[in-house]
């Protein structure tokens, strides 16, 4: 697949020579890249559903839109012009952006293919396991509940039931046999966005671990492609979302060769430049593809402590056509702060205690509404050892306090 060319040079934002960014998605993860481009001299556009997202309050505009909307995506995209479409989250009207970047008025990052795959579980499965032959859980998909007892009887028990397109473990269920299909069946009903109904069933797989291999495609000094690997980043999951990550996660060489390879194929398939999770499940020198992100990573967020260069600034500098660096510094973990109330304009208590912890740093999203589950910020830490890493991440978001104002 061509991957094109860098950008000539860089400009003055709020100028004819500006280099003009849009990012489609602007939560704490878009928040990070549009830091990274300000510091390269980028004009940010920031998009969201909602006023006043993460991103929002750091990129030079903003825009509220309905972004599954097509017409209003293709209206807004037309009218700032902006030279690299980035898209952040999922749930985007992807065809939208494939019409556009056919007819050369916009590059997506990686490309729109790859943002459209993605957004579906299916699209991405049957690529990975039907196309490129990658080891996968065993899966079928269902439309009704009818379909979906026949599904899980093929399957087998334990088996994973998520809606196509959903993310953050929302409407998934991990089921152990027939009676609890109906449950499932309604949850994911109530999870999935988009076309409510369709369902992928996943065979559970055993893993001893999983891991999220950030790949950054890019260009050297000299211009030439090229693909970059961090070093794995181990996480834990409860329900579906993610709570702690850590940076390196030890593996057997054997495995982590696999694991690159894998991720290796996919992201050469999907092509483009730019920055990729690719999620694995581990057990032994075994390596499952589970699902791909064509963007920064939830998990990576420990990479704020332990690379070099983040991955956001990998992002930012590979979607530009820059040389990157994907060298760790130090082993580091994550750990979420929730919002643990519902409510508008809540504060953080405690931020100073959190900050006695050693080696640990805070990051507070902004986010202008807080559910009980909803991430509002991340500690960080670092150690010499990712277990020390893990506990001092562990120990400072603790310290964090959320409290209501009103
Ligand atoms: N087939 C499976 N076998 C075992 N565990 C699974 C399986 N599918 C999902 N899980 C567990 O649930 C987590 C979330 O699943 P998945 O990544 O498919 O959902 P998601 O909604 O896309 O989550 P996110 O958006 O946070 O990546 C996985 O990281 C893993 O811990
Ligand atoms: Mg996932």
């Amino acid at each position: 697949m061509k991957t094109p060319a860098r950008l000539a040079r860089l400009g003055t934002p709020l100028s004819p020579s500006a280099v003009k960014v849009m990012l489609l998605g602007s939560g704490e993860l878009g928040k990070e890249v549009i830091i990274a481009l300000q510091r390269l001299g980028v004009e940010v556009i920031a998009v969201d559903r909602y006023p006043d997202a993460p991103g929002h309050q750091v990129a030079h505009r903003c825009h509220v839109i309905d972004m599954t909307d097509p017409q209003a995506l293709t209206a807004l995209i037309e009218a700032e012009a902006p030279h690299l479409v980035v898209p952040e989250i999922e749930a985007i009207a992807t065809p939208a952006l494939m019409a556009l970047e056919e007819r050369g008025a916009v590059t997506v990052i990686p490309t729109a293919r790859a943002a459209w795959l993605t957004m579906n579980r299916e699209g991405i499965r049957r690529l990975a396991a039907e196309e490129l032959g990658l080891p996968t859980s065993p899966y079928r998909f269902a439309d009704s509940l009818e379909q979906l007892r026949q599904a899980c009887a093929e399957v087998g028990f334990p088996c994973v039931i998520k809606p196509v397109m959903s993310s953050s473990g929302k409407g998934q269920s991990k089921i152990d046999g027939p009676d609890e299909i109906e449950q499932a069946w309604l949850h994911a009903a109530s999870g999935g966005r988009v076309d409510a109904g369709r369902v992928i069933v996943e065979g559970f797989i055993d893993f001893d671990y999983e891991i999220t291999q950030l790949t950054v495609r890019a260009l050297d000094a000299q211009g030439q492609p090229v693909t970059h690997f961090c070093e794995p980043i181990g996480h834990l999951q409860v329900s579906g979302d993610y709570v702690e990550s850590w940076q390196p996660h030890p593996m057997s060489a054997a495995a982590l060769e696999r694991s690159r390879a894998i991720a290796r194929q996919v992201t050469d398939e999907l092509g483009g430049r730019g920055i990729f999770g690719v999620e694995l499940f581990v057990r032994g020198d075994m390596v499952w593809f589970s699902e791909v992100s064509p963007r920064p990573h939830d998990t990576g967020m420990v990479t704020m402590a332990s690379q070099r260069q983040s991955e956001f600034e990998l992002h930012a500098k590979a979607i530009l056509g820059l040389p990157v660096d994907a060298s760790l510094q130090s082993p580091a973990a994550s750990a979420v702060i929730y919002g643990r109330h519902e409510a508008r304009a809540i504060a953080f208590e405690g931020v100073a205690d959190a900050l006695a912890v050693p080696g640990a740093d805070i990051r507070l999203f902004g986010k202008p509404e807080s559910f009980a589950r909803r991430r509002m910020g991340v500690a960080l830490a670092t150690a010499e050892d990712v277990e020390t890493a893990r506990s001092r991440a562990r120990e400072a978001a603790s310290r964090v306090r959320p409290v209501t104002t009103a």
